[in-house]
């Protein structure tokens, strides 16, 4: 199966047989609900061709119903190393085991979502369509692949598919529900189009002088904007590039800055609308096609050479290596349209009301020759804005990492460096509602004395009892490392008990390395302390997902 690239053409949908009556369900894995709003507006078109139309989330999906389905769209990004966002976990497993049956008869298309930067692009979007094939499914258009900028591509491939589903649907009087389309009305009024330009009101250093981290406790002020979020929910950041970058991009690039574009000056276009700190492959392979350079372009042709140059520079370090003469309209046209950085709120309203809090881990990248690369907006965050300066914010809503609807089911939360965020906000409701459930916390972080996030809270939530247990694991206070898995490990016969009287399991941070390493120890566990085998181990631990009562936020 070919992959259309970002921005790519679609081509033709197969030729297809005459109705056969069924329904619509489309299916969507989202993480930060960019698949969530493709599939809503797949969803409001549907049905206003008069479409019967289920529009469901993978977290809430049975996977045996997949076989019963006549026809299936099915709208799910890729994230870090090639993973299915968490909704998407259970179903991409079982398809990918062969453990849902023949799919025969089931008419499906797939529209995957991803980022260009990243060596997997749109891969669970490939799995999908794939193994859905391999099944016996029947593709009715071809798997899209989009980059960030998915929009137009949404789009296209939505007229494309729903024509094919209409096609194949014996839906009734089309049009009966023209007109019936409702705008959605967001519970918020801002969104990433409409940000709220908010306050930037505290921005302190919360690691020690010596720390190894910058690691900022950053407070923005939402008063007037009638913005309400939930524990669990991530805050979208919309920032500026640096000026120093943008000078020095323009001065490899040989422009002045001056040149007009679509988004005003050339200088405005690149401080804030075009992304310059993640390169993605795009950029390189459209340099070597303007440049005659030779290494260049032996790098554009090599895969391997090409995501190792993605993965470890900038588009200036890219211009540097590889000077070529650009005119506004070529740069502009190698670059990707900005976008917002989330971060996992790290407060609750019913303890700060109109304020929001995040915990934002300043990034820097030390080059080989001395020069220190920022990552854009932590470091707008922490060294650019003034105190009370705007920033343009906008909630993003995570229902897959919310507290358990119960106040009183105890919940265990593991969530090292910044990836405490969410595990503050969550004590926070707890503390403000009075929830009488257990809470246990594991945190980590280098050393106790630079790095311990929220020392002082913590301790008073010990205090008052509203902790009742912490786990730390400072790694470099000795001689080997402990990290929260060490943790967890040696806490296992209380940890499995807690989940057998019914607790929740939640996990914030690192996807690559220490969510891997904390599933890999919470098997072990479930494992020794429940007497069970390695598959049964696995069972318990998907049944933990599908109850909801296993949910990361992992990036
Ligand atoms: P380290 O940097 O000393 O190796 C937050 O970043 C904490 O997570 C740090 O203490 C860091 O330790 C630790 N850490 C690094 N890799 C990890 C992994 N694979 N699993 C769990 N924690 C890890």
């Amino acid at each position: 199966y070919g992959l259309v690239q970002a921005g790519g053409a679609i081509s033709a949908a197969p030729t297809l047989p005459a109705s056969t009556g069924g329904s619509l369900t489309i299916l969507y894995g989202s993480q930060t609900g960019n698949a969530k709003g493709v599939a809503s507006a797949i969803e409001q078109q549907a049905k206003a061709l008069g479409l019967p139309t289920t529009l469901i989330s993978m977290a809430d999906y049975k996977p045996k119903q997949l076989k019963k389905e006549s026809h299936l769209l099915i709208i799910v990004s890729t994230y870090g190393e090639g993973e299915p966002p968490e909704p998407a976990v259970d179903l991409h497993e079982q398809l990918k085991k062969g453990k849902l049956g023949k799919l025969d008869g089931v008419k499906f298309a797939v529209l995957g979502l991803g980022d260009s930067s990243y060596e997997f692009f749109c891969k669970t979007g490939q799995d999908f369509d794939g193994w859905l094939a391999q099944a016996g499914g029947e593709r009715i258009a071809p798997l899209a692949g989009l980059d960030v900028d998915y929009e137009a591509g949404a789009k296209a491939w939505t007229e494309q598919a729903l024509a094919a589903v209409a096609a194949t649907l014996n839906a009734g009087p089309v049009g009966a529900v023209a007109g019936a389309v409702k705008h959605a009305v967001g519970h918020n009024q801002y969104d990433k189009a409409n940000p709220f330009p908010a306050r930037l009101s505290v921005n302190q250093k919360v690691t020690g002088r010596d720390s190894t981290k910058d690691i900022r406790h950053i407070e923005i002020s939402l008063e007037e904007s009638g913005i309400t979020y939930q524990p669990g929910d991530a805050l979208g950041v919309w920032f500026d590039n640096e000026a120093g970058l943008v000078r020095e991009l323009l001065a490899l690039a040989s422009l002045s800055g001056d040149e007009p574009t679509e988004q005003g000056s050339l200088r405005t276009a690149l401080t804030r609308h075009f992304e310059l700190t993640r390169l993605h492959g795009g950029f390189i392979t459209g340099l070597a096609a303007i440049s005659n350079d030779a290494a260049l372009h032996d790098i554009a042709g090599d895969k391997t050479q090409l995501n190792a140059l993605v993965a470890s520079a900038q588009v200036v370090d890219v211009l540097k290596r590889f000077p070529t003469p650009l005119s506004a309209e070529q740069l502009v046209s190698l670059l990707r349209p900005l976008t917002p950085r989330l971060y996992s709120i790290a407060s609750a309203q019913s303890e700060v009301e109109e304020e929001v809090h995040l915990t934002v881990a300043v990034v820097r990248y030390p080059q080989e020759d001395g020069v220190v690369r920022s990552g854009a907006a932590s470091s707008y965050l922490a060294d650019r804005l003034d105190e009370d300066a705007e920033v343009r914010v906008f909630v993003e809503h995570n229902d897959n990492f919310r507290l358990p609807a119960n106040p009183d089911t105890p919940v265990i939360m593991v969530g090292p460096g910044t990836g405490i965020a969410p595990f503050r906000a969550f004590l926070q409701e707890r503390d403000a509602i009075g929830a009488s459930g257990k809470n246990w916390l594991f945190f980590g972080n280098p050393h106790f004395t630079q790095d311990f996030l929220y020392q002082v809270e913590w301790q008073r939530y010990v205090k008052s009892g509203l902790l009742s247990n912490i786990s730390l694991a400072f790694s470099r206070d000795q001689a080997s490392k402990i990290y929260v898995q060490d943790r967890l490990r040696a806490e296992g016969a209380e940890l499995f008990s807690w989940l057998e009287a019914g607790a929740h399991f939640y996990v914030c941070g690192d996807a690559n390395h220490m969510a891997k390493d904390v599933q890999e120890a919470l098997l072990e566990v479930i494992a020794q302390h429940g007497h069970k085998s390695r598959e049964e181990a696995e069972e318990y631990l998907s049944e933990l997902r599908r109850a909801k009562r296993y949910q990361r936020d992992v990036y």
